[in-house]
C-alpha cells in the first residue's frame, strides 16, 4: 500500500525502491515494442503536436530540473526550439511569446501557485495550447489543461521528489519521441530510444542494487559543509536534482555546475573539505569531463564519480568511482538520477534529520 512505509524506514526510501515499477507504469499504454503511441496521449495530441514550432516549459523545484532535462531531448530529437524557467521568475517578466508556442507544466502536485499563475497568465498571452505533467488526477493543473500526460508515481509522501522525478522525465521522453515524429525524426531512431525506454525499469534496479556501496561512500559527506556537483549536457540538470536532494534533506551545502564551468569560479573553492560529486555516462562529452575531473584532483579535492563502467574512470587517489551500468544516452539522466537520491538519503540517515519532513520545507507549495 502506496501510504505505508512497509518494510522501509522512510517513505523517501521506500519511494526510491519504487521506481522501476512507477516508471514503468508510466510507460503502459503509451509504447509499443518500437513506436510511442501518440492516441495515447489524448484525442487530439496529434493535431496539437503537428503545428507546435516552439516548447515553453514552466515547473518549480525537482520538476524544474525535469523540464531542464526534457530541453535538450526535446532540441536534440524534435528539433524544436524548447525555453524552461521557473514559474515564479515566468509570472512577473514580460515576454515574447513565439508563435505556435506549446505551453508545458510540469507539477507533481498540480496544486503549485506559481506554475498555476503562470499558466493563468499564458491562457490569456495567446498560446498554441497548455500540456500537463503531473501525478494527481483531478488537481487544478490537470483540470485546467488541454493536454495531460499523467505520471504514474501514485502518492509521494517524502518532501523530496524522487519518483515523481523519474516518472516525470519518463513521460517527458515519450512526448518528445511524439513531437519529434511530427518533425522529422527517423522511425529507426524512435525505436532505438524506445527500446532503450524499456530498459530503464531494469537499469535503475541495477543501481538499486548498488545501494550498498552507496551507503559505504555517504560516510564521506558526515562532516562536511559544502559540496559541489558538476554535469556536462543533460546530466547537468540531474547534477542541480542530486545538489537539491542534498540540500533538502541533509542541509549540507551543494552546488551544481555545468563541469565546463569550473574554470570560471567553482575552482577556486575546491579543497579536501569540498567532496565534488559527478555523473559521467559514456558519451561525446566523457573526455572533455575527465579533464574536469583531473582539475578537481590536482587542487587535492576529493571526487565522487558515478561513471559508465566502459567510460574508462577508474578508481585512484581521490577519486572514489561508483560503476553504473552502460545505458543510453537519452534515458541516462532517468538512470543516473537514482544513485545520487540514495546518496543524499544515506547521508541525511547518518545525519540523523527529519529524512521524510526537511524542517521549512513543504510537500506542495501552494501559497506564494
Ligand atoms: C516543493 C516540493 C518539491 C517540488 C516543488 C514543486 O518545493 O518540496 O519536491 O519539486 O515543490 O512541486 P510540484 O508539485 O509543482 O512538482
Amino acid at each position: 500500500d502506496s501510504v505505508d512505509k512497509g518494510e522501509y524506514r522512510h517513505f523517501m526510501l521506500k519511494e526510491i525502491y519504487e521506481q522501476p515499477r512507477v516508471v514503468k507504469a508510466t510507460m503502459e499504454g503509451r509504447l509499443t515494442d518500437s513506436s510511442v503511441l501518440e492516441q495515447a496521449l489524448g484525442t487530439d495530441a496529434a493535431d496539437l503536436l503537428e503545428n507546435v514550432r516552439h516548447v515553453q516549459i514552466i515547473a518549480c523545484g525537482t520538476s524544474y530540473h525535469a523540464g531542464m532535462v526534457a530541453r535538450y531531448w526535446i532540441e536534440e530529437l524534435a528539433g524544436v526550439p524548447c525555453s524552461v524557467e521557473v514559474a515564479s521568475e515566468y509570472r512577473y517578466r514580460k515576454h515574447v511569446i513565439q508563435p505556435d508556442t506549446l505551453f508545458l507544466c510540469i507539477s507533481q502536485s498540480g496544486e503549485t501557485a506559481d506554475t498555476l499563475a503562470a499558466l493563468r497568465q499564458a491562457k490569456e498571452a495567446g498560446f498554441r495550447a497548455a500540456l500537463a505533467i503531473c501525478n494527481v488526477p483531478g488537481s487544478s493543473l490537470v483540470r485546467e489543461s488541454d493536454l495531460v500526460i499523467m505520471t504514474q508515481a501514485g502518492p509521494e509522501i517524502g518532501v523530496a521528489s524522487t519518483k515523481a522525478f523519474t516518472t516525470q522525465l519518463t513521460a517527458l521522453l515519450i512526448f518528445t519521441l511524439a513531437l519529434a515524429r511530427h518533425n522529422g525524426l527517423a522511425p529507426e531512431k524512435e525505436a532505438e530510444i524506445v527500446k532503450a525506454i524499456h530498459l530503464v525499469p531494469g537499469q535503475v534496479n541495477d543501481v538499486l542494487a548498488l545501494d550498498g556501496e552507496i551507503e559505504e561512500l555517504s560516510k564521506a559527506f558526515m562532516d562536511k559543509n559544502h559540496s559541489l556537483f558538476l554535469g556536462r549536457g543533460s546530466q547537468f540538470p540531474v547534477a542541480m536534482e542530486g545538489a537539491l536532494k542534498l540540500k533538502e534533506i541533509s542541509y549540507i551545502h551543494a552546488e551544481a555546475y555545468p563541469a565546463g564551468e569550473l574554470k570560471h569560479g567553482p575552482l577556486a573553492l575546491v579543497d579536501s573539505e569540498m567532496p565534488v560529486v559527478t555523473v559521467a555516462p559514456n558519451n561525446d562529452l566523457v573526455e572533455k569531463l575527465k579533464s574536469n575531473l583531473e582539475e578537481v584532483r590536482a587542487r587535492g579535492g576529493e571526487l565522487f564519480v558515478f561513471a559508465d563502467k566502459e567510460a574508462g574512470v577508474k578508481s585512484e587517489e581521490g577519486i572514489h568511482v561508483m560503476q553504473i551500468p552502460s545505458v543510453h544516452e537519452i534515458t541516462a539522466p532517468i538512470v543516473y538520477t537514482v544513485p545520487l537520491q540514495l546518496l543524499s538519503y544515506h547521508v541525511a540517515v547518518l545525519k540523523g534529520t527529519d529524512v521524510d519532513q526537511p524542517r521549512n520545507l513543504a510537500k506542495s507549495v501552494t501559497v506564494e
